[in-house]
């Protein structure tokens, strides 16, 4: 019996679908916890390419059930319109897919909300994926935020709506954008509740019941400890907990139940939206990444921003989740560089830091001392061991275990599930 966590160690996008979609042969049930449709998720099955933003990766092997936690914050239209994508391409979910009566939903006010708070940010926006996270979250702590259970409810769903259109109303007012139609949404969302009414069970005890029956159960992380709420480069920043922490508060399960964790990191790294980036690269090598790494964000289309694997970084969000081995995605996007850098120290002034720094002036002033490794041209998606890699190749994984301080379990050098080097196999 397993019970393992998936994370991510950057700032999103380390190919968690691919990882959790090549792991969970061997798992029973997998389980989202934070975040939402800001997720993009992109697994090649098949030859098949699926982008998944709220249902877990699981979906795509048969006989996989999947959960949506109660931390995650739900967009029923995002949901359906996946459900539908899945039901058309052969991808069943009757029966297996199963989302917490404890979800918060998310409403077009949401998505509305959280574009009028980017543009009163000004050029300190965050670069949101526009998805009504914050707000949704937001609603959530304030305690003005609408469940499942709560949709499936028409007087309660009516009384809440009306609280909340009366309550944002001079939000909108003072952007002079039209308020919140609650009787609208009363109609469009009752009518979610009743699609929604076969995938709605409280999920904590399918999941505990599934640990308890020696059943492996795989938690799917979303975004990655950089975007953390209370970890990351705040402000800029996921409003949700994305890593270990997330998995009890998300799921209901302890996180002391959890036997496995695996911080997955890209073998350089990438961001989308605002805010610090140390080791970011703008130049040829950078270029490179962009290209050949294809790096465009799943959900938005937005071109991510690329850089070299940062370990001050990595150092400290490994010891947040305590990270128990890690998985190293993209390997091949570095085959055809001269030369790759990897971030072992920042340098602030006179002072070399080695702890990640919670300033973003600290962050922004701060150089990073890398170590420099030879590339090497040959095309590695066909490597099915480390010893099948080129010298150069098998040194970086090696070195940059070494530095970090943890066993990297899996290599993963090409988009495909057979595409991963399970290491000790
Ligand atoms: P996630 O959000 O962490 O699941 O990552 P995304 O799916 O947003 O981004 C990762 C992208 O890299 C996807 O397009 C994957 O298909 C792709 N990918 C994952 N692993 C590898 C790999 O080892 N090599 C290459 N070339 N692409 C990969
Ligand atoms: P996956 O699960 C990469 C980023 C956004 C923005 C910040 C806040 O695919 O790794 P939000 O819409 O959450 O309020 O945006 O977080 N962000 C992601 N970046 N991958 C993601 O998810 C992300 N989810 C949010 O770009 O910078
Ligand atoms: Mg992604």
């Amino acid at each position: 019996m397993t019970v393992q966590c998936v994370v991510g160690l950057q700032w999103g996008d380390e190919g968690k679908g691919k990882i959790v979609d090549a792991l969970c042969e061997d798992f029973d049930v997998v389980v989202r916890f934070a975040g939402g449709a800001n997720a993009g998720h992109t697994v090649v099955a098949g030859g098949e390419k699926f982008v998944l933003h709220l249902i877990p990766s699981g979906i795509l092997r048969d006989g996989i059930e999947c959960v949506i936690g109660n931390g995650v914050v739900f967009d029923p239209e995002v949901f359906f319109e996946e459900v539908d994508s899945l039901h058309s391409r052969g991808v069943g979910t009757e029966g297996r897919l199963f989302v917490s009566d404890r979800a918060h939903v998310v409403f077009p006010y949401h998505k509305a909300l959280d574009g009028l708070k980017e543009k009163d940010r000004g050029s300190g926006k965050i670069g949101t994926t526009a998805r009504g996270i914050g707000p949704c979250y937001c609603d959530k702590a304030s305690r003005t935020g609408i469940r499942i259970c709560d949709i499936i409810e028409p007087a309660l769903l009516k009384q809440l709506l009306e609280l909340n259109a009366a309550a944002k109303e001079p939000l909108f007012a003072q952007h002079g954008e039209p308020g919140i139609d609650a009787d609208a949404l009363y109609d469009s969302y009752l009518e979610y509740g009743r699609r929604l009414a076969p995938y709605i069970r409280q999920t904590r005890p399918i999941i505990a019941g599934a640990i308890s029956g020696g059943k492996n159960v795989l938690f799917e992380g979303a975004q990655g400890a950089l975007l953390d709420i209370d970890h990351g480069t705040y402000p800029y920043v996921t409003s949700s907990s994305t890593g270990l922490d997330g998995v009890n508060s998300g799921s209901g399960i302890p996180v002391r139940g959890i036997d496995r964790v695996s911080g997955i990191v890209k073998s350089y790294c990438t961001r989308v939206g605002d805010g610090p980036f140390p080791t970011e690269e703008s130049g040829d090598a950078g270029k490179h990444l962009q290209d050949k790494g294809g790096e465009v964000g799943a959900t938005t289309g937005r071109p991510r921003r690329c850089g070299w694997l940062d370990l001050v970084a990595a150092r400290y969000t490994a010891a947040i989740n305590g990270v128990d081995g890690v998985i190293m995605t993209k390997l091949d996007v570095l085959t055809g560089l001269k030369e790759i850098r990897v971030a072992t120290a920042y340098k602030h002034g006179k002072n070399t830091i080695d702890e990640f720094p919670a300033s973003l002036d600290i962050l922004h002033d701060s150089v990073p001392e890398y170590e420099t490794f030879t590339g090497w041209d040959e095309e590695i998606t066909g490597a099915k061991s480390i010893g099948e890699l080129p010298a150069a190749a098998a040194n970086y994984v090696e070195s940059v275990e070494k530095m970090l301080g943890l066993p990297i379990e899996v290599v993963s050098v090409g988009v495909s599930r057979e595409q991963t080097i399970f290491r000790g196999e």
